[in-house]
């Protein structure tokens, strides 16, 4: 019985965990997509804002009060960005806001680029501003290899 119990609560964590991705890997595949120093921001700029956003965390989803839905490890919005076919969408990055769920980064990233571009750059994440804008950052690579 013990040993059910036991394997149940690491079965359990294993699956939850699997949602969550590490911090140098994320900074590696980042760095591969060549995000450092895109638009003037750091690789410690997204690794911040991908932590206040999602704590780093690829499956996330949120509701908003006006019935968008914000997906995954950058908290990309439905009614702007990505159309999740639940409400109007702009879908300004072409598409389907599922696709920016799960351990594949590549449509997230993409999309995050294109919303960086944009007036605000960065600032157009709420969060990365009031907790990473203008803040020593480079901790954020800390035990990093890149
Ligand atoms: C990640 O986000 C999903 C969807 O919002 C949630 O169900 C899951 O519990 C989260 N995982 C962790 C480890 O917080």
């Amino acid at each position: 019985m013990k040993v059910l119990l036991v394997c149940m609560a690491s079965c359990l964590l294993v699956v939850r965990s699997g949602d969550i991705i590490n911090r140098c890997v994320l900074a590696k595949i980042l760095h591969q997509e060549d995000v450092d120093g895109f638009e003037g921001y750091s690789l410690p700029d997204w690794l911040c804002l991908a932590f206040v956003e999602s704590n780093f965390n690829m499956s996330k989803v949120n509701e908003n009060v006006d019935g968008s839905f914000d997906y995954g490890i950058f908290q990309i919005n439905s009614h702007y960005w990505c159309n999740d076919y639940q409400s109007h969408s702009e879908n300004f990055c072409r598409m389907n806001c599922h696709e920016l769920l799960g351990p594949n980064l590549l449509s997230s990233i993409h999309c995050a680029k294109k919303i960086v571009s944009t007036a605000g750059g960065m600032k157009n994440w709420v969060e990365w501003r009031l907790h990473c804008s203008g803040r020593p950052l480079s901790h954020w690579l800390t035990g990093c290899h890149l």
